[in-house]
């Protein structure tokens, strides 16, 4: 039998935790899709949208994943049938492990650009400018393959280590190497001619920029870098202790991926800059930031090429920095279905690591063949999947599991809860503010389609 509390795994420490839960938050998210869309939204008009949605809808949802993740101990359906026999419990957490599935299949591809780059920057710089570009090319199918199927291998050798084994030493490890190669990179970028330029794009708010797109891309990268909407925090906080603060380490989590999403613009919108201040083309003829979504590989590759010696050693390490938080976050990815496949089917973590992972990586191939589905994926199961799980669990929790019994959880570790401010205030945004934002984003932007 694997469904006792022992063998499903348990976090080590109250930090173990809090570090792969951050690990889980920060990714590519943070690093490539946050300031891309900072510098394509009105700079910082768009973080305080984005602000707004991480606090008052993303750690209220994350509250309440930790809370019926650590009730009910078990995977997103399993824990969501726990607490509610209504159908739409289950299909809600069936529906997160699809968003899961789905994202990790053009995930993957996207981390495989980043360590295919660490090899782009070392040939360029030995001389081998041919093999350098074979490397760097975003639509070499075969290259995209072969790297998403590595990164995929790696995630699973983790995966099959087992909870503190595995993911929790992993990201104990990479978590503080990311946050030291991010600081030495923004203090060596901001030297730079052409920084300060970048640096008044990113800080300059345009609020005539906010428009329901904006709103809903916010909205959609809150739930995308906070890992809610999907199960991921439900699956992670199954294995918290009993003793720990559900609401203080979700409030260190949040903070966390927004602080680095903040660094990360930091380094990248004025590298974009500098890049720029050295020639590179980063506008296109209407003066937007050219092809946001490539432009961290299509960008800094060139600024790392002008700038000598030290360029491969920058390049090398940024690539890197990319691909370690890219995989803590696919290790939470498929800690997903994983933890379906072992607490609802028996199956052994190694089995099911392993048969799991080996679907999405044929997914994965498909998309490096195919890098146009990466915006469709994202569109469908990130942008609208992620926020609309999210709008499915507060109902479930708010309303089916109600409020009073996940603030009956969540006192254990945190027994002051319920005589405190925070009850009636996490009540109030579960049950009302995360159900009426959500609704109210998705009509709008349904509205601004069709007329
Ligand atoms: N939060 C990750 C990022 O910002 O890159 C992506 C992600 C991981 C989304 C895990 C959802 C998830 F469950």
């Amino acid at each position: 039998m694997v469904t006792t509390e022992q063998s499903r795994g348990s976090w080590n420490s109250k930090l173990g935790f809090i570090l792969a839960a951050a690990g889980s938050a920060v990714g590519l998210g943070n690093i490539w899709a946050f300031p891309s869309k900072v510098a394509d939204n009105g700079g910082a008009a768009f973080i305080v949208v984005y602000l707004i949605c991480c606090f008052i809808i993303g750690l209220p949802v994350m509250v309440a994943e930790l809370s019926v993740g650590r009730y009910s101990r078990k995977n997103p359906v399993g824990a969501l049938k726990s607490v509610s026999k209504h159908w739409i419990a289950p299909v809600t957490g069936a529906w997160g492990i699809l968003c899961g599935v789905m994202i990790l299949s053009f995930y993957l591809v996207v981390a495989g650009w980043t360590t295919g780059y660490i090899f782009e920057e070392i040939f360029y710089f030995a001389g081998f400018p041919e093999i350098a570009s074979w490397f760097g090319a975003l639509d070499n199918g075969l290259k995209n393959a072969i790297f998403s199927v590595l990164f995929m291998l790696t995630t699973i050798s983790v995966i099959t280590g087992g909870v503190s084994n595995g993911i929790e030493k992993a990201t104990k490890f990479m978590m503080p190497v990311l946050i030291a190669i991010l600081v030495i990179m923004i203090v060596y970028v901001l030297t730079l001619e052409g920084s300060g330029d970048g640096l008044r794009v990113y800080l300059q708010p345009d609020f005539s920029m906010i428009n329901a797109d904006l709103v809903l891309s916010a909205m959609g990268q809150a739930f995308f870098s906070l890992s809610l909407g999907m199960g991921a925090l439900i699956t992670y906080g199954s294995y918290i202790s009993k003793k720990q603060n559900l609401v203080e380490s979700a409030t260190y989590v949040t903070l966390s991926d927004v602080g680095i999403a903040f660094l990360a613009g930091f380094l990248i919108i004025p590298a974009m800059y500098v890049a720029q201040a050295s020639g590179v083309e980063i506008m296109d003829a209407d003066g937007n930031l050219a092809a946001s979504t490539t432009l961290v590989f299509n960008v800094l590759p060139e600024m790392f090429h002008n700038m000598g010696v030290g360029g491969v050693l920058a390049g090398v390490m940024f690539f890197l920095l990319l691909g370690m938080a890219a995989l803590t976050s696919t290790i939470s990815l498929l800690e997903v279905p994983v933890s379906y496949a072992i607490d609802e089917h028996n199956i052994s973590r190694k089995k099911a690591a392993w048969g799991i992972g080996g679907a999405i990586m044929l997914l994965a191939v498909i998309v490096s063949f195919n890098i146009n589905l990466i915006g469709v994926l994202d569109l469908i199961f990130s942008t609208v999947g992620l926020p609309l799980g999210g709008l499915m669990i507060s109902l479930v929790v708010g309303y089916l599991w109600t409020s009073n019994e996940a603030i009956q959880e969540i006192s254990s570790g945190f027994p002051g809860i319920k005589d405190s401010w925070i009850a009636p205030l996490w009540t109030i945004a579960i049950k009302v503010i995360c159900p009426i934002i959500i609704g109210l984003v998705f009509i709008t932007t349904l509205y601004s389609l069709f007329f």
